[in-house]
């Protein structure tokens, strides 16, 4: 017996952030796809839902990402305001990439949680559930009342990995946070073990991060590093030199969202790492697309069959999270 399909029960919509990937999930889907925001002259968002949602339930997609993080926020809010006056039976908003994800907890004096105060207000305005991908800290879940379903892009990035049909592998978390991530990933592909990096961020020099020493024995071993992020490639880069250093063989990466903000691309070129594979929860520049030694695997089937499951019923940990990342 097919799977019943989602037609005419749920009304895609979409904010601006990441376009390729929401098409990419309605022709999944097989469902029209609405693109609710436009901009006024100011650069304000203007949105309308082009069609009746009344009693439907509707699918947002936005990731929250650069390089307008800001707006992409406000296009989300403004998007499930729309659909609450609109009044949608169920709101369920998916966000590929959370961004202020990293900001989740009071770490300094008189600093915001930011990622709880975003993740509050998708409440307040009217959203039913949440969807992400590799969300920073799977705690975060705990900001809202609501049910947030984290999805992991080791789902898609696996088989990748899995091709590559590595020997003699190692898997390494470039920071302590990773360690659990680590763990899977090694455990999954039969790896030798994990090494761990330890790094220190200094937030009062542009946030630039240092690998200052390991655990782990890599001498003569293909490692593979796992983060949920690239942001300036500081942090993947410093933990490869240091993997290098202790003897690893060879080192490719692996990591759900590829931001490559500043001079990432240039680090990577510049570094050792063989191969960076990321997904496309954030659009990705053409220069990324086109660099040699970064591959993008699409994370469109593994949000289609999630929001298959949401509507029709089942369940999205069985199906779509078989193992504790
Ligand atoms: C930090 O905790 C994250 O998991 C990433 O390692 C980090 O955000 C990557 O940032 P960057 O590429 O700028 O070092």
């Amino acid at each position: 017996m097919s799977e019943p399909s989602v037609k005419n029960k749920v009304v895609l919509l979409s904010g601006n952030s990441n376009l390729e990937l929401s098409e990419k999930i309605a022709s999944l889907l097989n469902i029209p796809l609405y693109k609710p925001v436009r901009r006024f002259a100011d650069s304000e968002a203007m949105v309308q839902i082009p069609t009746n949602i009344r009693r439907e339930h509707v699918i947002i997609l936005q990731s929250t990402c650069p390089p307008n993080v800001d707006s992409n926020i406000i296009e989300l809010f403004l998007m499930i305001d729309a659909a609450k006056r609109a009044s949608a039976k169920e709101i369920t908003v998916i966000i590929p990439y959370f961004g202020y994800a990293r900001q989740d907890r009071k770490d300094k004096p008189r600093v915001p949680v930011s990622s709880a105060a975003i993740a509050k207000t998708i409440e307040f305005l009217g959203a039913d559930r949440i969807c992400t991908v590799d969300i920073h800290a799977d705690q975060e879940q705990g900001f809202v009342s609501i049910p947030w379903d984290n999805l992991y892009g080791s789902f898609t990035l696996l088989p990748e990995i899995e091709d590559l049909d590595p020997k003699d592998l190692i898997v390494a978390s470039p920071d302590k946070g990773g360690v659990l991530k680590a763990t899977a990933y090694s455990s999954r592909l039969n790896a030798q073990g994990i090494a761990i990096v330890f790094k220190e961020r200094d937030v009062n020099t542009e946030n630039k991060s240092q690998a200052l020493d390991m655990i782990g024995d890599v001498k003569g071993k293909n490692v593979l590093l796992v983060d949920d992020m690239i942001d300036t490639g500081g942090t993947l880069c410093n933990a490869a030199d240091l993997l290098y250093a202790r003897g690893a063989k060879s080192v490719i990466a692996s990591a759900t969202h590829g931001l490559f903000t500043r001079d990432a691309l240039e680090k990577i070129n510049k570094s050792a790492i063989e191969k960076v594979i990321v997904t496309d929860t954030v659009p990705l520049k053409e220069e990324v697309l086109k660099n040699p030694k970064i591959k993008v695997v699409t994370i469109a089937p593994l949000l289609s069959r999630a929001i298959e499951i949401m509507v029709n019923g089942g369940s999205i940990s069985q199906e779509l999270i078989n193992w504790t990342d």
